[in-house]
């Protein structure tokens, strides 16, 4: 089983970025699924049914999402009928939409979590403790299990990482837009890495204006913060193979496409 992860699409740039490229990283390096982060797809903030609509014609299977999953009000409208949307699972319980999945690959079941941090986040339910609870449930399923850990704090994806490490296959994070080099496979067969990186704008502070971003930390002063809509741009995914038949990753690759790393098809 390859799954072709694509860390958070921020704005137009991010979008174009995966329509451009979707189809040549699919061609290069043939993933059973596709799953890439949409928290920021929308001007950097939520999603919009259209842009949900537009990733599955484009070929993506499932969207993760995070803290922004709620920043358009639209989605209240279309989140409960969005099958292929994941938002974080330790949302308090009553949250809209859901935090885990399930697909069929080929005859293969695999379960997709979504959980998101609590270190320098907002305060929501417990990732690890909800973390045991769902796998209890999802493993009597399946054992190919692939979580996005949606944090801030290195450290407390590296904890997760660790303490699920050979309940889950792969454990990757997001929400830094920064790809960290970290990856690895763990002592038990989960695939790991603290962060993906994300898709969108290069030149601008993770994904944001840079101007506004600077004079928010000389001054401390209220800043409107406004995505970058135009410039260069930048791909940030991972490539994981598993073992179908013990659920255990065998390898994670990065991948990081903009004008210092170019693509080769
Ligand atoms: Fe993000
Ligand atoms: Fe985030």
């Amino acid at each position: 089983m390859r799954i072709l992860f694509i860390g958070d699409i921020v704005g137009s740039i991010g979008r174009d970025q995966l329509q451009h490229y979707l189809p040549k990283l699919k061609q290069k390096f043939q993933p059973q699924l596709t799953i890439v982060n949409g928290e920021n797809a929308a001007a950097g903030k939520g999603i919009t049914e259209k842009i949900y609509k537009q990733f599955l014609e484009w070929g993506v299977d499932f969207i993760t999402m995070g803290n922004h999953t709620f920043d358009k009000k639209e989605i209240f409208d279309f989140i409960e009928g969005a099958k292929k949307i994941i938002r974080p699972a330790n949302f308090p319980a009553g949250t809209p939409g859901m935090g885990n999945a399930y697909v069929n690959v080929n005859g293969t079941e695999i379960a997709i979590l979504n959980l998101q941090g609590r270190t320098f986040m907002p305060a929501i339910d417990d990732p690890f403790q909800l973390a045991d609870q769902l796998l209890e449930q999802v493993s009597k399923r399946t054992h190919i299990i692939f979580v996005d850990f949606h944090a801030e704090a290195s450290s407390e994806k590296l904890a997760l990482a660790w303490y699920l490490d050979g309940r889950i296959s792969a454990l990757v994070g997001t929400h830094t837009h920064v790809q960290t080099a970290d990856n690895r496979i763990l002592d038990h067969g989960t695939a790991y890495i603290t962060d993906v990186g994300m898709t969108g704008p290069y030149d601008g502070i993770i994904g944001t204006d840079r101007q506004a971003v600077i004079k928010k930390f000389k001054t401390q002063l209220p800043v409107r913060f406004e995505v970058v809509r135009e410039g260069k741009a930048q791909l940030s995914a991972v490539i994981i193979d598993i073992d179908n038949k013990t659920g255990k990753a065998e390898r994670i690759e990065r991948l990081l496409i903009n004008d210092d790393h170019p693509f080769f098809a």
